[in-house]
């Protein structure tokens, strides 16, 4: 990674800590993001990577710790938190679009209503980002019409209609068929090519390898292994990511 300075900070998690009664999610987390960057975050089920990339944008609020978004606090009650959350988009395993509504109208829904961007404007917009990950064609379909790796790039391309600072991926292969797995990884790796600040929860090993600067690996709420993604995915030097490594099926 280039020199980086204070100013080109994303993102910043200092000291996340949650718990759920006994369950430990997150138990003191610090995470920085870098314009540009594209970080992956590894780990076994239930080690709090959801958890992380939910505090992150605001789903989820910390029992202590705290997210600065471009340097602002992203606290709860305060003014500027829907503003602020808005520029942290979030891709789900689970697609979650409108169904009722055509791919067109998903993407200019919340621009539309939400950033009041005029409906020219948004929907130029939105048949750019559809070009992008390769449906134009799909414009007027409804979700329900599309197969699961579509819909999840409709998915990509509505989180991209609201010019996010960064992008948050849980898991978004994990839902699609194994035939579908593919055209997904290959819109998010042109997207990161594009300089796209992301950061991908992934258990796609070589994916992760291949798209991101720096990989993060979670376990029981903490982060146990970081560094440079070749490196650290090579020759592990922690024992317990070495064993998770084993277990994942291709690298
Ligand atoms: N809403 C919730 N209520 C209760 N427990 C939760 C909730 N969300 C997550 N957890 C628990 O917190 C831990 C971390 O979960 P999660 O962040 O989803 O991990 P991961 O995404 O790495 O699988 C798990 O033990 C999970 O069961
Ligand atoms: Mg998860």
């Amino acid at each position: 990674m280039s020199v980086s300075t204070q100013n080109d900070v994303i993102l910043q998690a200092r000291g996340l800590a949650k718990r759920w009664g006994d369950v430990v999610a997150l138990d003191g987390v610090d995470l920085t993001v870098h314009k540009g960057e594209v970080i992956t975050v590894i780990g076994p089920s239930g080690g709090g990577k959801s958890t992380l990339l939910r505090c992150l944008n605001g789903l989820e609020v910390p029992d202590a710790g705290s997210v600065r978004v471009g340097g602002a606090p992203l606290r709860v009650g305060a003014p500027d938190i829907d503003a602020l959350r808005r520029r942290v988009g979030m891709v789900f395993q689970a697609f979650h679009l409108f169904p009722h509504i055509s791919v067109l109208d998903n993407l200019t829904l919340a621009p539309t209503v939400v950033c009041t961007e005029d409906r020219a404007t948004a929907t130029r917009h939105a048949r750019e980002l559809l070009d992008r990950v390769g449906l134009a064609d799909k414009a007027s379909a409804r979700p329900g019409e599309l197969s699961g790796g579509q819909q999840q790039r409709v998915a990509i391309a509505r989180a991209l209609a609201m010019r996010p600072d960064a992008l948050l991926f849980d898991e978004p292969t994990s839902a699609l068929d194994p035939e579908t797995v593919g055209e997904v990884l290959g819109v998010i790796r042109e997207i990161a090519a594009d300089g796209t600040t992301m950061v991908i929860v992934t258990h796609e090993i070589s994916f992760a390898a291949d798209v991101s600067s720096r990989t993060v690996f979670m376990e029981h709420g903490r982060i146990i292994a970081e560094g440079a993604t070749q490196p650290l995915l090579r020759t592990p030097t922690s024992d317990r990511l070495r064993a998770f490594l084993a277990r994942m099926p291709t690298m």
